[in-house]
C-alpha cells in the first residue's frame, strides 16, 4: 500500500510509462479505462520559454477525470528552473510532479538532462531536493539503472531520492548507454529497492501478464510500468489486472476502445491527428491476419470520418493475443 498525495494504492500497481508522441490524453484515458492504474504524461522541458509552447501545451491537457493523477513529467538540468517549472505546475492543477532521468536522447542529453545525469549524482541530489522542497504534492523519479556498464549506479541513486523526499521511483531496467539495446535487467533494480523503503515500480521490455506477474513475485516490486508493449495493445492492462490483482477481465469490445481512442485523437490534435491516429490503428491491428490487406487501407483512410468507417468495416475481432 502507498500513496500518491490523495490518490491510493493497495495492490501492486500497473502504471502506463510516458512516451513522448505516444501516451498523450487520448492514449492514457484509453490505457486508464482497460486497468492502467495511472499514467505518466509526456516530458515537457523545464526551460520557461519552451513551457508555453504548442507542443507542451498539448502534452499537459489531461481532460478531467478526478480518479487519476495529473502527472506532469519535467526535464531539465538546471535545479531552479526544475522548481520553479515545478511550482508553476503545481499552480496550474498538476497532482504529482515526475522527473526524468531516463531520457537518452541525445537532444537531451546535451544539456546534461535526462540519463546524462546519473554519472552526477551531487546534481542528482541537487535537483530532487529542489524540486521536492519547492512544491506541496509528491515528486517521483524516472531512471534507468546507470550511466553505463561499468557504472551500475541505482543503489545509489535510489538512496538520494529517498533523502530527497521522492515518493516512488521507476527504473528502466537499461543503462543510458544502452538507449534501447540489448534486455533490462532487473536484478539492479531489485538489488536498489533493497536499500530504500519507496516504493520501487520495474519497466522495460514488460510485455505480458505472466511477466508482470512473475516479476512481483520474484522481487517484489510495488508495481510495473509499461510502455511499448501497450501500443495497440491498451487490453494488456486489464490482463495484468486480472493476473495480479484479480480483477475482472471485462474489457470493452475492442471496436469501442479504437474508435474512442481515434476520436479523441481527432479532437485534440484536429488536422495533425490523421497521420497521429494512423500510427495508432497500424499498431492495433498489425498482428490480425488480415493485416497485409489492411494495411493500404488504413494509410488511404484520409479523414477522421473516413478512419471510424473503416474501423467499422474492419469488424472481425482483432487477434486475441496470449496474456
Ligand atoms: C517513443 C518513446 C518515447 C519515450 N518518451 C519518454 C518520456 O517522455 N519520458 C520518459 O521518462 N521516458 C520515455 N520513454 C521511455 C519509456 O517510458 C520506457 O522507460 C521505455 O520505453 C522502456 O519501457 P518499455 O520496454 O515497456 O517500452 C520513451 C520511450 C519510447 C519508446
Amino acid at each position: 500500500m502507498f500513496s500518491l498525495g490523495r490518490f491510493h494504492y493497495p495492490n501492486p500497481v500497473i502504471i502506463l510509462a510516458p512516451m513522448a508522441g505516444i501516451s498523450d490524453q487520448p492514449f492514457r484515458q484509453i490505457c486508464e479505462q482497460q486497468g492502467a492504474d495511472f499514467s505518466v504524461a509526456e516530458m515537457i522541458s523545464a526551460k520557461p520559454d519552451l513551457m508555453d509552447t504548442r507542443l507542451a501545451q498539448t502534452r499537459l491537457y489531461f481532460g478531467d477525470n478526478p480518479k487519476k493523477p495529473k502527472i506532469v513529467q519535467l526535464v531539465g538540468s538546471d535545479a531552479k528552473l526544475m522548481a520553479q517549472a515545478a511550482q508553476l505546475m503545481q499552480a496550474r492543477g498538476a497532482d504529482v510532479i515526475d522527473i526524468n532521468m531516463g531520457c537518452p536522447s541525445k537532444s537531451v542529453g546535451k544539456h546534461l538532462a535526462g540519463s546524462a545525469l546519473l554519472s552526477d549524482e551531487k546534481k542528482v541530489a541537487e535537483i530532487l531536493t529542489s524540486v521536492s522542497k519547492a512544491v506541496n504534492i509528491p515528486v517521483t523519479l524516472k531512471t534507468r539503472i546507470g550511466p553505463h556498464e561499468e557504472h551500475i549506479n541505482i543503489h545509489n541513486i535510489a538512496k538520494i531520492a529517498q533523502d530527497s523526499n521522492i515518493a516512488l521511483l521507476s527504473v528502466h531496467g537499461r543503462t543510458r548507454a544502452q538507449k534501447f539495446r540489448g534486455q533490462a535487467r532487473y536484478e539492479a533494480i531489485a538489488n536498489a529497492k533493497q536499500h530504500v523503503n519507496i516504493p520501487v515500480i520495474v519497466n522495460g521490455d514488460i510485455t505480458s501478464a505472466k511477466q508482470c506477474q512473475h516479476l512481483i513475485q520474484t522481487y517484489h516490486f510495488d508495481g510495473v510500468m509499461i510502455g511499448r508493449a501497450a501500443q495497440g495493445n491498451p487490453w494488456l492492462f486489464a490482463d495484468c489486472q486480472h493476473l495480479l490483482n484479480n480483477l475482472p477481465n471485462h474489457y470493452t469490445h475492442r471496436q469501442t476502445t479504437i474508435t474512442q481512442h481515434i476520436k479523441a485523437l481527432h479532437q485534440l490534435y484536429g488536422k495533425q491527428a490523421l497521420y497521429i491516429a494512423r500510427k495508432h490503428l497500424h499498431w492495433y491491428y498489425q498482428h490480425h491476419q488480415n493485416y497485409p490487406h489492411w494495411r493500404p487501407l488504413i494509410n488511404q483512410a484520409s479523414s477522421d470520418n473516413a478512419q471510424i468507417e473503416l474501423i467499422n468495416r474492419l469488424q472481425p475481432p482483432i487477434k486475441e493475443r496470449l496474456p
